[in-house]
């Protein structure tokens, strides 16, 4: 993923510009490009490879839990005779495309997530008296109980407009000469769009630092009037985010689970108040929350009780 947020970033190498230059030798000097790319391919291979043969010999085994790639290579065919089809190539790429495009990018939300938490305990508790009340504590949150959480879908919304995952989006080069609102735009322009400052809007989120589901409520439903983060945070055009529906599942599930089972605080001072968390994020196409600390505790026995039962449900 570093490997990723390095080589993404827009304007660092001069073959960039020139892409001619890619066909110099990697000892030539100023070609530290093609040195580190070489270490970086073999990265980039590793990921796609080792995950998904790590998973094909459980598949094979009869040992593996449900995943994209059980799926994937339930249309494989003959997957027990170990011979390498092209659908099995196809499959192993697109796993190693959904983790590679999706892992960090959920993951830096979530920990913007448990940052929130962690300085907002009136949103927190806002949001377990939601759950409390649709979900109760004889069941963990299912995609069903979605629609009537709406506090808990705002706190996603919000958690993705706080702390943007790719501040600056992906930068984009033109594929032909352009004019936008009368600023002429050459073919082969590298364009950035500023999420970060779509994100601080006041039009539509006042007080943009502040950390406030609310704003996306109206009456205790959603308020179509307020910009969904979602429209922006994901891209746009042909090359949107194809993730992004997949994204907001796996948000709502963590999200919902977490809140319902788990309560996160800031650490105490010396004093026994509650220290304020900075909440910087790092520089990088993708964004992380620096690291912070947080107390996490169970709700209680009930919590851990369902937790526990529904690992042991998919055997892990
Ligand atoms: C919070 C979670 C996520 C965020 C904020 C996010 C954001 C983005 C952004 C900003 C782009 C670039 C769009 C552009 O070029 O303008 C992108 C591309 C992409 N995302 Fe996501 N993403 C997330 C999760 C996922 C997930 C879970 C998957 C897959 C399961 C995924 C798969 C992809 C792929 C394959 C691309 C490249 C599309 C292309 O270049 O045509 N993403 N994402």
């Amino acid at each position: 993923m570093a490997v990723f947020n390095h080589a993404l970033f827009p304007g660092e190498y001069l073959a960039e510009k020139f892409p001619s230059l890619r066909f110099l030798p990697s000892w030539f000097p100023g070609a530290k490009f093609k040195r580190k790319s070489k270490v970086w391919v073999s990265a980039v291979h590793r990921l796609r490879d080792v995950p998904w043969e790590r998973t094909v010999a459980k598949i094979r085994g009869g040992t593996a839990i449900p995943s994209i790639a059980t799926s994937l290579m339930k249309d494989v065919p003959d997957v027990k005779s170990g011979e390498v089809t092209e659908e099995e190539v196809a499959a192993k790429k697109v796993t190693a495309t959904a983790y590679a495009a999706g892992a960090d990018t959920t993951l830096s939300t979530m920990q913007s997530f448990f940052l929130a938490m962690a300085s907002n305990p009136d949103a927190q508790r806002k949001a377990q008296a939601e759950l409390d009340a649709v979900v109760g504590r004889q069941r963990l949150p299912t995609f069903a109980d979605r629609e009537s959480l709406p506090y808990v879908c705002a706190l996603i919304s919000e958690c993705l407009r706080w702390r943007p995952v790719a501040p600056l989006g992906f930068p984009h080069r033109s594929t032909e000469d352009d004019c936008f609102r009368g600023y002429f735009i050459p073919k082969g322009t590298v364009t950035i769009a500023n999420v970060w400052a779509y994100s601080r809007d006041t039009r539509y989120y006042p007080d943009p630092e502040a950390f406030s589901p609310e704003r996306f409520l109206k009456d205790g439903k959603p308020n179509p009037d307020v910009l969904d983060p979602a429209a922006f945070v994901f891209g746009y055009g042909r090359r949107i985010c194809p993730g992004r529906h997949f994204a907001d599942a796996s948000l709502f599930m963590l999200t919902a689970t977490v809140l319902h089972t788990l309560t996160i605080s800031a650490p105490l001072d010396a004093h026994g108040h509650p220290v304020k968390l900075e909440g910087k994020m790092t520089a990088g196409v993708i964004s992380y929350p620096e690291p912070f600390e947080a107390d996490i505790k169970s709700r209680g026995s009930w919590a851990e009780a369902l937790v526990r039962e529904s690992c042991s449900a998919v055997n892990v």
